[in-house]
């Protein structure tokens, strides 16, 4: 990809009038300031995606995405950013050649180049399954009923039987051995005398990043020789853990629809594409991870695990639910009927019938509940209470009241006890939950996931008065020269704040005044904070008294902070008679309190 300029990247976005540019996708209506439309992210009936002309940013309140408009092309249209600009560039007159001129380091040109070689790997595999002597190949992807447009998509291929067919053709093309046993294509023999192919004799699976480039392999044997599937081991550019297969095939279609499906083969995410059911991923036999959470959370905030029907598949499944949860996702499971994968599914019952099994999987409670249920209704008091805590810790992170209390019905009604006996388990389970977080065990790690997690938890004063500063400086500059006096990044203890607001620290003034400019150099979580705090409608009076107390609270608060670190750091001094450091952190604690009730920085 060609080098793109800052400026230039910046000079366009300075041209183009982002309200004109979405509303080309989006139905948009002035309400106040900004304009609202119906999000074309997530599916929803009540608009919560707005965009702000005067800032040059759009933001869902539904589903958190935001950004500027080369952001809103990528996620759009599935572009690089190199392609957003390339393509407004186009808009405005400014032409940027495909390979401007490169400056890219030593590093990035060795990737580059590992990128290539995989590339021409799977164009030579792909080449021969369609015109040499894939025919063996071409009929068994028949006879499996793939279809050429999937096998194009898919870029499937055929890796020949023979140890070197693939050694030769990259050789000759210039690549050294090493690099292609970097990448896992090759493997050195015994003798340590020479190398051979990796991949002979199979299918060939090409595995993709979200951004579409080619990171490894999977092949299936066309017997049923073993493994049945051979992947590329875990290289520098490929990590199972990371990737789910299908994804930049699908980012646009989970979008779209809302929700991404989660499968567990190559074979079903191929399945689903060809009968039109484009949100299909897998995670490749594994439980989902939280890496893979992650991915699709840049797309949607709702997952339909649709796992093999057998034991491994529901273990799977089991294993991925609380993970997704954790991670602020909702989450349903779809239940093939006994003994098919979606792919067998599909291709006998077809895709409606596919889409009425989505439309009823199971909420996770409702599956939790269907999996300890499958051996039979549990009987006795411990069989009961061994489920419960099963789904205690999910009816527990149920935020609606009125979800909370249907799915609290069905467990009661599952496992035959009173409504009364549940509740009473889930206060003495939450309250459990509740000392723990105070005692700083593995419960923490829960409650910060939360704190940090997308639905902004505005109740905590500290992150309101944060929240709102930011806020209303971004509204009005002036305000900014006054906080710059009082607040340090250090000020802030929410990360993102903290490091948006340093970002307005460093930038010139002609910067901060232009946040679609700014945005490009965050990272994704801030990028979403901040084009909240962009949209979102802050008080347009009293401005600086509200300010006022912000720092007052901010700065109250950071004090206490550090007011119980010094009185910690105190103790430990004072049990190692460390006579001097008592002396020393005692007036500091004396500096503080002074400071802290005279409100002074
Ligand atoms: P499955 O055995 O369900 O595979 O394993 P599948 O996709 O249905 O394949 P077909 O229909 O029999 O051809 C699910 C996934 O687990 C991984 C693969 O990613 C596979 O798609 N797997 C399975 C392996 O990596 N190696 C194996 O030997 C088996
Ligand atoms: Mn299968």
């Amino acid at each position: 990809m060609g080098y793109i300029s800052n400026e230039v990247a910046e000079e366009i976005l300075q041209r183009i009038d982002i309200v004109q540019l979405i509303s080309e996708y989006v139905l948009l209506k002035k309400q106040g300031k900004n304009y609202f439309g119906l999000c074309p992210f997530h599916q929803e009936d009540t608009p919560s995606f707005s965009v702000a002309p005067d800032k040059q940013i759009f933001y869902c309140f539904g589903c958190n995405v935001g950004g500027n408009a080369y952001k809103f092309l990528m996620l759009k249209e599935g572009l690089s950013y190199p392609e957003a600009v390339r393509l407004l560039g186009h808009r405005v007159g400014i032409n940027i050649p495909e390979s401007s001129g490169s400056y890219d380091s030593d590093k990035q040109k060795k990737e580059k180049r590992l990128y290539k070689i995989l590339e021409a790997a799977a164009n030579f595999f792909h080449q021969y399954l369609l015109y040499h002597k894939g025919e063996t190949a071409r009929n068994y992807l028949n006879k499996r009923g793939i279809s050429e447009q999937q096998i194009k998509t898919f870029q499937l291929g055929y890796a020949p039987a023979g140890w070197n067919n693939l050694i030769e053709f990259l050789t000759s093309k210039g690549c050294n051995l090493g690099e292609l046993e970097k990448l896992g294509l090759v493997i050195k023999n015994r003798q340590g005398t020479g190398y051979y192919d990796r991949f002979r004799n199979r299918i060939i699976l090409p595995i993709c990043d979200a951004a579409g480039r080619i990171v490894g392999f999977g092949g299936r044997a066309l017997d049923n020789s073993n493994p049945k599937y051979l992947n590329t081991p875990e290289t520098h550019l490929f990590n199972k853990r990371h990737l789910l297969y299908g994804l930049h095939l699908a980012r646009k279609a989970i979008r779209e629809s809302g929700y991404a499906l989660v499968m567990e083969g190559y074979m079903d995410v191929i399945a689903a594409h060809q009968f039109g059911i484009s949100n299909a991923v897998a995670s490749l036999g594994t439980a989902l991870t939280r890496e893979q959470v992650k991915l699709l959370k840049r797309y949607t905030n709702e997952i339909v695990i649709s796992y093999d029907a057998d034991a491994a598949g529901v273990n799977a499944a089991l294993r991925g639910l609380d993970i997704i949860q954790h991670m602020g996702c909702r989450v349903k499971v779809l239940q093939v009927p006994q003994g098919k994968d979606p792919d067998e599914y599909l291709r006998v019952n077809g895709a409606a019938k596919f889409k009425k099994l989505i439309k009823s999987a199971y909420g996770l409670i409702d599956y939790k509940l269907y999996a300890a249920t499958q051996k039979g209704i549990p009987a006795t008091a411990p069989e009961k209470i061994a489920v419960l805590q099963q789904v205690l810790p999910n009816l527990a992170a149920i935020k609606e009241p009125v979800e909370q209390e249907e799915s609290i019905k069905r467990v009661a009604s599952v496992l035959n006890v009173s409504w009364e006996t549940v509740v009473s388990e889930l206060k003495r389970y939450l309250n459990q939950s509740k000392n723990n977080v105070n005692k700083g065990n593995k419960w923490r790690n829960g409650d910060n996931f939360v704190k940090k997690s997308y639905n902004i938890n505005l109740t905590n004063a500290r992150y309101r008065a944060e929240y709102l500063l930011l806020g209303l400086i971004l509204t009005d500059f002036e305000l900014f020269s006054i906080v710059k006096k009082q607040i340090t990044a250090e000020h802030f203890e929410n990360i993102e704040l903290k490091n948006i607001y340093s970002l307005l620290l460093d930038s010139e003034e002609a910067t901060v005044n232009e946040p679609a400019k700014l945005v490009q150099k965050m990272d994704e979580k801030c990028q979403q904070v901040f084009c909240r705090l962009l949209n979102e409608k802050m008080p347009a009076e009293n401005k600086e008294n509200i300010i006022k107390d912000c720092i007052n609270i901010i700065i109250k608060q950071a004090g206490k902070k550090q007011q119980e670190d010094l009185l910690r750091q105190l103790k430990e001094a004072e049990r190692s008679g460390d006579q001097d450091r008592v002396k020393k952190l005692l007036q500091e604690l004396q500096q503080l309190h002074h400071k802290i009730n005279t409100g002074l920085p």
